[in-house]
């Protein structure tokens, strides 16, 4: 079996254990279980970098849609917008180099329709370590700030197909609102 077969099958055994923080907490025992069982996790995948922005490769989508498998590429600097996860449950593994995750609290700003967002805790990812996200947990942002290219996995709960996110509005302090389709770079 490859890596990614164990832990695809890790996984199917792990949605039996109940609600969404067993799942998570059994997937990223799964995931650190399986990296530190092998050499590559992607033995056998084929995952795309993109110069320009971090890359999302479908590594694998399960047949009755509960889960879907992605490994993420990202080059030095290369992050995602301030984002959540369309209330569904999810778990990233960072495989090779150092991803700083941000959480942000957001206010709507009343008087222009924009929104205020401040970043709070932030940690650093490095190959290993794991982070789950619930349904009901907010927004962040994921970038890899240092020098060498990134590889994450993340596994998220069906299929993220889009998300909310805010962008930077013209003012440069306040934030606008948008729905963002997620596409793969490697399909
Ligand atoms: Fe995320």
């Amino acid at each position: 079996m490859t890596p990614l077969q164990q832990l695809v099958k890790g996984i199917e055994l792990s949605l039996a254990a109940g609600d969404a923080t067993a799942i998570t907490t059994r997937i990223a025992e799964v995931a650190q279980e399986v990296y530190n069982s092998c050499d590559n996790m992607l033995e056998g995948s084929s995952v795309k970098m993109d110069e320009h922005h971090y890359a999302r490769n479908l590594l694998y989508k399960d047949a009755q849609n509960r889960f879907t498998v992605i490994a993420m590429t990202w080059g030095p600097g290369q992050g995602t917008p301030l984002h959540n996860h369309d209330n569904k449950w999810g778990v990233e593994i960072t495989c090779q180099g150092a991803i700083e995750c941000t959480d942000y609290s957001i206010q709507p700003c009343n008087e222009t329709g924009n929104w205020q967002c401040t970043p709070g805790d932030t940690c650093t990812q490095r190959p290993g370590e794991v982070g789950c996200i619930l349904p009901e947990e907010g927004y962040h942002t994921m970038i890899n700030t240092s020098a060498e290219p990134a590889l994450t996995i993340h596994i998220y709960e069906q299929e993220l197909t889009e998300c909310t996110i805010f962008k930077p509005a013209d003012d440069g302090a306040s934030y606008q609102r948008e729905t963002l389709a997620l596409g793969y770079d490697n399909l």
